[in-house]
This record gives structure tokens, C-alpha cells and sequence, in this order.
């Protein structure tokens, strides 16, 4: 950039000057003193700063009363991700003269909100994801407290939104106080404490974009695959000498494979069966082995069942397996019997099949 200043440019201070002395005293420039438009130069960026990064307390008031800062600090757009790339009028195309254009809203909530599709203009990709969510569905309804994308990402200071996962638990946590504090108190918390890259935040189990209502129908009968995107990870789990058979049990055992079945055809049950968070919790994840004794981890696991089985008596769990392969040494019987099976099934479909051959051969055929 040229050190000396050009006439125009001295022009445009001035004249910007003036203005932003009527933005000072809180009145609208236009109405200070007539300003001439052509002598703005509303393509560049200093212009708008001019007026905009001059004066912290500069509100502008919409037909409800609400109001809105109209400070932009100097310099925000170079620290931004977009890293200076972007002009103001690459976003705000619609303040491109001097008087602006009266903004038509009747909020500055309803204002913000209608912004928002600067950011979708260029980002269609995690604009369709939002698309379908929660937090978009809740916003057409006209939730206040709905997130919009400037509302997590900033709107000219943006920073790179992935950086730290404790960042982004924080950032779900301002709104999500009552699950966040829960979500603490968990192993995977615990984790992330320590900088444990592998355990999840919110955004591993819920999205970022594409959040779904929890409570639609489907949701909960899938929710094992959230947990099963880890746990199901042999390689992961050998890390934390944790078993790596978790989601292979699940799928055989009687609530897995109803779940995996339902999830496949898309049927919702009556009665909710079991999954992995129902169990173990799933904001408040804990490790069962910090339960002491056996007999108190037993008094656990028959907790857990009760929340569906409300008459299962004491010990109900005690035939169960939980996610441990039967072997010769632990459940002989359990064992015994699936490779009874296993050897069995087969032998009597192959004699069957036999049979039938048999028969067909020795059927006499007409003419012969
Ligand atoms: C002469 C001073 C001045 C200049 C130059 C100026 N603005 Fe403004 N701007 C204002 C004032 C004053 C308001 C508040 C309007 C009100 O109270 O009605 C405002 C409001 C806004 C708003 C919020 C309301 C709306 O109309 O959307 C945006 C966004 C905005 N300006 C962007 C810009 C951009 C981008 C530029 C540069 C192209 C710019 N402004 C140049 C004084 C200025
Ligand atoms: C990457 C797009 C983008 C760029 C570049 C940009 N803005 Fe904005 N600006 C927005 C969005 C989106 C909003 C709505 C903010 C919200 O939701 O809180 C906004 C809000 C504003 C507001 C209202 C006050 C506020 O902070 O909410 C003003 C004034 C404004 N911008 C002026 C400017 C000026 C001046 C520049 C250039 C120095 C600029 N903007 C650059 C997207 C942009
Ligand atoms: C004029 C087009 C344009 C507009 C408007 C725009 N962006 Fe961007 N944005 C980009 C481009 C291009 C990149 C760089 C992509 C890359 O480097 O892969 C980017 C990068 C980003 C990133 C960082 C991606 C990363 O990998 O870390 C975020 C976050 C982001 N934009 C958010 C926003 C938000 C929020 C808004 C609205 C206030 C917005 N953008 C408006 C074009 C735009
Ligand atoms: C509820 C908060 C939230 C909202 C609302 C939101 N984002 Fe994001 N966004 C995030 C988080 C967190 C990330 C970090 C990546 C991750 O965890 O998946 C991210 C990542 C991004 C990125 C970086 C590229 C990437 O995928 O890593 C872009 C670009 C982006 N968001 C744009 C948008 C746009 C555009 C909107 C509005 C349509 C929006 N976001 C709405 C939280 C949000
Ligand atoms: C600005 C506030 C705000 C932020 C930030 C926010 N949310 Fe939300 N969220 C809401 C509101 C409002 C709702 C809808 C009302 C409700 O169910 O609480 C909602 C709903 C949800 C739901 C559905 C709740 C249900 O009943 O099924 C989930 C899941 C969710 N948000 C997760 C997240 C995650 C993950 C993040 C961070 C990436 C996040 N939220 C950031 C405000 C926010
Ligand atoms: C390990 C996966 C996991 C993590 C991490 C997680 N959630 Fe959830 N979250 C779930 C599941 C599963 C449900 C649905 C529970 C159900 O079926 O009722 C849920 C439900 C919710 C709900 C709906 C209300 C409720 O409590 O049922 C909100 C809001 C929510 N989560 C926000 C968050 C926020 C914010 C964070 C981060 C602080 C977070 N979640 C972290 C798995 C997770
Ligand atoms: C992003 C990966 C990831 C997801 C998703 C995830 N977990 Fe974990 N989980 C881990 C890791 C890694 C550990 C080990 C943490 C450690 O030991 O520090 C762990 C630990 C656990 C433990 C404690 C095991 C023990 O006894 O030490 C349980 C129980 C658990 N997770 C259940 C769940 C459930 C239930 C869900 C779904 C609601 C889930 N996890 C989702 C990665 C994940
Ligand atoms: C019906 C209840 C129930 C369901 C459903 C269930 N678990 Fe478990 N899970 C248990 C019990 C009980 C234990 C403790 C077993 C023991 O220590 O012998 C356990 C142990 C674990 C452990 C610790 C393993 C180890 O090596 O110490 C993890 C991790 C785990 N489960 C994750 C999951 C995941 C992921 C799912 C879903 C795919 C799931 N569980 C489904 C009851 C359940
Ligand atoms: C979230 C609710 C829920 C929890 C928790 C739960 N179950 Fe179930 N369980 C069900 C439902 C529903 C069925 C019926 C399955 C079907 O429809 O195929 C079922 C089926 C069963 C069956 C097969 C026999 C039958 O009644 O159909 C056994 C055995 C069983 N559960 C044991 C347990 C044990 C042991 C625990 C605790 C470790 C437990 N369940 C925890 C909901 C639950």
C-alpha cells in the first residue's frame, strides 16, 4: 500500500470521519448532515470501517425495541479462518450504499437469523446438513435459543472450530448445561481430561450439523452404532485392554439382534430394547470395575435390567454373559450346547437334502 495518503483516500477519512461523529452522539449520519454518496467508495473495506470499528457502543434499534451492536472491531476479518480473503460486501451485499438500505426486520433476532445465509451461500455442504436438525427445525419455529452458524462460529472472527475437542464440548456446553455437567462426570470425560484423542465429545456422538431429535422414532433402537463406531474397533479397544468383542456380543445376544433387525426394516417396538447407553448410561458413562466387590457388581448389572424388566428378582443377570464369549472354561453348558448346535444344524439340512435327492432319483419318469 502507498505510505502518503491520496486525496481521495483523505477524502474518504473525512468524510467517513463526519459520519462516524454522528454514529457517535447516536444519531444517523444521513440525517447529521447529507453526505455525498458518490464520494464513498462502498467497495472497500476502510470505508465501512470508517463508521463500523470506530465506536464500541454504536447500536442500531429495530421496530421491537431490541437492538443491535453495530461495532465491528479493527482488523477481525485478518484473524478470522477465512483469513482476510473475504471483502464486508463479499457477505453484506445489501450495504453497499450510503444511506443503507432500511433493513426489513422487525428484530435483531429476526435480522441475525436471515444473515445467516451468507454463510450458506458458500457452504451448501453443512448447509444441507443442517438442514434436517433439531436445532434448524427449532429455529423455523422461532426458538430464540436455537443456534444459528454465526452463533457457534462467529461471524468475523471465525476461528478453526475443530481445534481443541475440549473447545468444542464447551461450546455445546453453553447451551446444554444439565447434559454437559453429567457428560463431566463420565469415563470418557475423564479421557478427554487427559488428552485422550480417542474418547468421544458431543459432536463424535451427536454431529455438529446433521443433529437429529433424539426422541424420533428409530433414533434410540440405532444409538448402539454411536458406540459401536469405537467399541466395535479391535484395534482402538486393544489400547485400553478393553474387549474387543463388545458390538460382536451385543448383535448375538436377544436385545442386539432384536435392535440390528428393527433398524434394518425400520420398525420402532413398542417397548424400547435394550442398548448399549441404556446399560452403561451414555452421558454419564462409567467403568464397571470401580463397583468394588462382585456382589455390588451384580447388585449394578440387576439394577440396569430392572429399568425394563421391573419384576426380574435378585440375580436375574446371574445366567447372563454379558459380553464375554462362551467358552469351555467359563460356560461349558452355554458352549456345549451352541456347538451341539453348530454341527448339528448343518448334519441334518445336508441328510435332508439327501433325502430328497434320493427320492428324485428313484421317481420313474413317464415314457421312459
Ligand atoms: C457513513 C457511515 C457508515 C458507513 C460508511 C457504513 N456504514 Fe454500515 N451502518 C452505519 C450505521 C449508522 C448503521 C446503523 C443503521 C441504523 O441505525 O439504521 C449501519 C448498519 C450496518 C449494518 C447492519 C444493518 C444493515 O443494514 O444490514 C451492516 C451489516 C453494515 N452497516 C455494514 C456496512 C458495510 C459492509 C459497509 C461498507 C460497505 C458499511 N456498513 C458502511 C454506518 C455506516
Ligand atoms: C464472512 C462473511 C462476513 C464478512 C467478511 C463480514 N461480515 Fe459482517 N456479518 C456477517 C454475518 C453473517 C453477520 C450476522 C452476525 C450474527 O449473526 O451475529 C454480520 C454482522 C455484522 C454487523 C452487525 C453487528 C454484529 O456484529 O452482529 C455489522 C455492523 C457488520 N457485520 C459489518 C461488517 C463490516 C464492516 C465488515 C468488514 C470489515 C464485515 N461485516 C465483514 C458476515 C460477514
Ligand atoms: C464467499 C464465500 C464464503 C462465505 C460467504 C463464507 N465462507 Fe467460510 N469459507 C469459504 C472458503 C473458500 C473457505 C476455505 C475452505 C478451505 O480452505 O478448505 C472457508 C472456510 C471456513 C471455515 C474453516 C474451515 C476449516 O477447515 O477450518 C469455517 C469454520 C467457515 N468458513 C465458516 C463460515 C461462516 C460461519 C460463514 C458465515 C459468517 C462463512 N464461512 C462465510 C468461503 C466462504
Ligand atoms: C451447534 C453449533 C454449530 C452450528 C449451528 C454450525 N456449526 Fe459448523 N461446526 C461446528 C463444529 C463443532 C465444527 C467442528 C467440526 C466437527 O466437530 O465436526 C464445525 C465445522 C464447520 C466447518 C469446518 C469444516 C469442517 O467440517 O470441519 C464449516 C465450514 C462450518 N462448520 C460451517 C457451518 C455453517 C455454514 C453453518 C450454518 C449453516 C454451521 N457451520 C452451523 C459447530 C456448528
Ligand atoms: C445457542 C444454544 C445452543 C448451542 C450452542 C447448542 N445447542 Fe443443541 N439445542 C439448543 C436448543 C434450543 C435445542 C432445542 C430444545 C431442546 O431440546 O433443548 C437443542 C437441541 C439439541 C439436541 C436434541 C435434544 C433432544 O431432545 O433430542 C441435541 C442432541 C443437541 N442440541 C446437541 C447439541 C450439540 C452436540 C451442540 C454442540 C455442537 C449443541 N447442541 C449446541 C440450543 C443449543
Ligand atoms: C458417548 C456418546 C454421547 C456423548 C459424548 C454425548 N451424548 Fe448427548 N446423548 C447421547 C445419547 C445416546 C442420547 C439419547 C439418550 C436417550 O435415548 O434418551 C443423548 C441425548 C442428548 C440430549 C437430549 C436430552 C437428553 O438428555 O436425553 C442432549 C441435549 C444431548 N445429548 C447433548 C449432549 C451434549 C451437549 C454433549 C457434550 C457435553 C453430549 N450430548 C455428549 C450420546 C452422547
Ligand atoms: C469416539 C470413540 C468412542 C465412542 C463413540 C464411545 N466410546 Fe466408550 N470409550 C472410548 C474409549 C477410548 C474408552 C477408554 C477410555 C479410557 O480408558 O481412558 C471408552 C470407555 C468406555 C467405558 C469404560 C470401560 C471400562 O470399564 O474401563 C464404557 C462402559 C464405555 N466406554 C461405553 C460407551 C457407550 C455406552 C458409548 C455410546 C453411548 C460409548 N462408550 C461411545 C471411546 C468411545
Ligand atoms: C443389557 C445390558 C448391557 C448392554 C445392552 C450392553 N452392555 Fe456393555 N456391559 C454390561 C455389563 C453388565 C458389563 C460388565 C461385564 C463384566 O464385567 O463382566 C459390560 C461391560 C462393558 C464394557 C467393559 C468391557 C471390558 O473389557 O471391561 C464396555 C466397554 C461395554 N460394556 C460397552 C458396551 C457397548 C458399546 C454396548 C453396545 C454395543 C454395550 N456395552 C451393551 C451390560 C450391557
Ligand atoms: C431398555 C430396556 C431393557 C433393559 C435395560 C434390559 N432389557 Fe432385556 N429385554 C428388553 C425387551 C424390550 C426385550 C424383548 C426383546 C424383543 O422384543 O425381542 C428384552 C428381552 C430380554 C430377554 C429375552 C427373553 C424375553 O423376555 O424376551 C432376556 C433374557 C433379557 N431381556 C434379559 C435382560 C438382562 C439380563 C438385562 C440386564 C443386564 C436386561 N434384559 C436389560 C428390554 C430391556
Amino acid at each position: 500500500m502507498n505510505a502518503r495518503p491520496t486525496c481521495t483516500q483523505l477524502r474518504r477519512l473525512a468524510l467517513a470521519g463526519g459520519a462516524c461523529l454522528a454514529l457517535l452522539v447516536g444519531r444517523s449520519p444521513a440525517m447529521a448532515a447529507p453526505l455525498p454518496v458518490d464520494a464513498l467508495d462502498m467497495d472497500a473495506n476502510e470505508t465501512c470501517e470508517g463508521c463500523h470499528a470506530r465506536d464500541p457502543e454504536a447500536r442500531m434499534t429495530f421496530a421491537d425495541g431490541s437492538s443491535l451492536s453495530v461495532y465491528v472491531a479493527p482488523d477481525v476479518l485478518a484473524h478470522s479462518v477465512h483469513q482476510g480473503r473475504f471483502d464486508c460486501v463479499d457477505c453484506h451485499r445489501d450495504t453497499m450504499t450510503w444511506p443503507h438500505e432500511p433493513a426489513p426486520f422487525p428484530s435483531a433476532d429476526a435480522w441475525r437469523r436471515a444473515q445467516q445465509d451468507t454463510c450458506r451461500r458458500c457452504h451448501s455442504e453443512h448447509d444441507a446438513a443442517m438442514r434436517d436438525s433439531i436445532h434448524e427445525r427449532e429455529s423455523a419455529a422461532g426458538n430464540p435459543a436455537a443456534p444459528t452458524c454465526t452463533e457457534c462460529h462467529g461471524a468475523h472472527d471465525i476461528a478453526s472450530p475443530g481445534a481443541s475437542r475440549r473447545a468444542v464440548a464447551n461450546l455445546c456446553s453453553r447451551c446444554h448445561e444439565k447434559e454437559a455437567e453429567v457428560f463431566n462426570r463420565s469415563v470418557h470425560a475423564q479421557g478427554l481430561a487427559k488428552g485422550n484423542p480417542d474418547v468421544p465429545v458431543c459432536t463424535d456422538c451427536h454431529g455438529a450439523h446433521a443433529i437429529a431429535d433424539t426422541e424420533a422414532p428409530g433414533w434410540h433402537a440405532g444409538s448402539y452404532t454411536i458406540c459401536a463406531r469405537c467399541h466395535g474397533d479391535g484395534e482402538m479397544m486393544k489400547k485400553y485392554d478393553l474387549s474387543e468383542n463388545i458390538l460382536k456380543t451385543y448383535l448375538e445376544d436377544f436385545h442386539g439382534s432384536s435392535n440390528h433387525l428393527y433398524l434394518q426394516v425400520g420398525y420402532v417396538p413398542e417397548r424400547p430394547v435394550a442398548t448399549c447407553g441404556d446399560c452403561h448410561g451414555y452421558h454419564d458413562v462409567a467403568s464397571l470395575k470401580t463397583a468394588g466387590s462382585e456382589e455390588a457388581l451384580r447388585a449394578k448389572v440387576d439394577a440396569m435390567c430392572r429399568q425394563c424388566h421391573e419384576n426380574a428378582p435378585d440375580g436375574f443377570a446371574g445366567a447372563w454373559l454379558a459380553h464375554d464369549e462362551p467358552t469351555i472354561g467359563s460356560a461349558p453348558l452355554v458352549w456345549g450346547v451352541t456347538w451341539g448346535y453348530r454341527i448339528l444344524i448343518p448334519v441334518m439340512i445336508l441328510g435332508l437334502v439327501l433325502h430328497i435327492l434320493l427320492h428324485l432319483w428313484r421317481v420313474p419318469v413317464k415314457g421312459v
